[in-house]
């Protein structure tokens, strides 16, 4: 995890833009997630956001929910400041900095949210455990929703997909940097698993309405109802 915070510390500045031109749709996928979340919009609901990197995702949410009362984790701290700036004009937004591994989270959410954070983890363990926490987090009626990296259900289309990822990468970097810089990080720092184990695994833990809202090649925004 070491290098995925060092990661993010580095790139807090530009995150922003380089997100635009590294993941496919990301505009979209963000818009996706916080469209599904089946509230009123006019009532205060308490939201978490994991992973809040720079705070894109939290700022929708308070667009379509201005009453929200948010809380954003993120391992980075320049990730956080980014967020702060970004958020400065509501005051009803915590912050926590630190491994949401580790974090105790309060109980009684109405939404927890992820955004291209947790495929971070490396073991599926990991991956179930944040997911059971995730539900003992929710009220019951509650929602999780999450917008990351997946694999395919065969080799087939994860080279496909990677194909696909690549030609949109090429539109706004150079070959030179994609297969040096971040085909590498990918390989390094991203651990995706197949999207049918994410359901399967939501589903074990108890979760339902289970759905696929919106996806692009291996990008996809999927949850449930507590
Ligand atoms: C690709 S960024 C996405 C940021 C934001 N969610 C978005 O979609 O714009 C991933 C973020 O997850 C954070 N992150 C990764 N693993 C984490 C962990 N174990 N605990 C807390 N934050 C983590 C990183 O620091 C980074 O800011």
């Amino acid at each position: 995890m070491e290098k995925v915070k060092n990661h993010f510390e580095d790139e807090a500045n530009e995150f922003d833009s380089l997100i635009l031109k590294l993941i496919p749709y990301y505009r979209e996928m963000v818009t996706s997630l916080v469209t599904v979340i089946p509230f009123d919009t006019s009532k205060p609901i308490k939201v978490l956001d994991l992973g809040c990197g720079t705070g894109n995702v939290s700022k929708a949410v308070k667009e379509r929910f201005p009453k929200s009362r948010i809380t954003c984790i993120d391992l980075a701290e320049n990730m956080i400041e980014m967020a702060r700036s970004k958020l400065s004009r509501y005051n009803d937004i915590k912050y926590q900095r630190g491994d949401f591994r580790e974090l105790e989270f309060e109980k009684g959410y109405d939404v927890v949210v992820s955004s291209l954070a947790l495929h971070h983890l490396p073991r599926d363990e990991e991956k179930k455990e944040i997911y059971s926490r995730i539900y003992d987090t929710l009220r019951k009626g509650g929602v999780f929703y999450n917008s990351d990296i997946v694999l395919g259900s065969s080799n087939y289309l994860n080279n496909l997909y990677m194909e696909k990822w690549k030609d949109f990468m090429l539109k706004n970097l150079s070959l030179d940097e994609i297969e040096e810089k971040w085909i590498p990080k990918h390989r390094e720092e991203d651990f995706p698993v197949c999207l049918l184990d994410h359901l399967d695994w939501l589903c074990n833990t108890g979760f339902k309405d289970l759905d696929v809202v919106w996806k692009y090649s291996e990008f996809a925004v999927f949850g449930g109802c507590k």
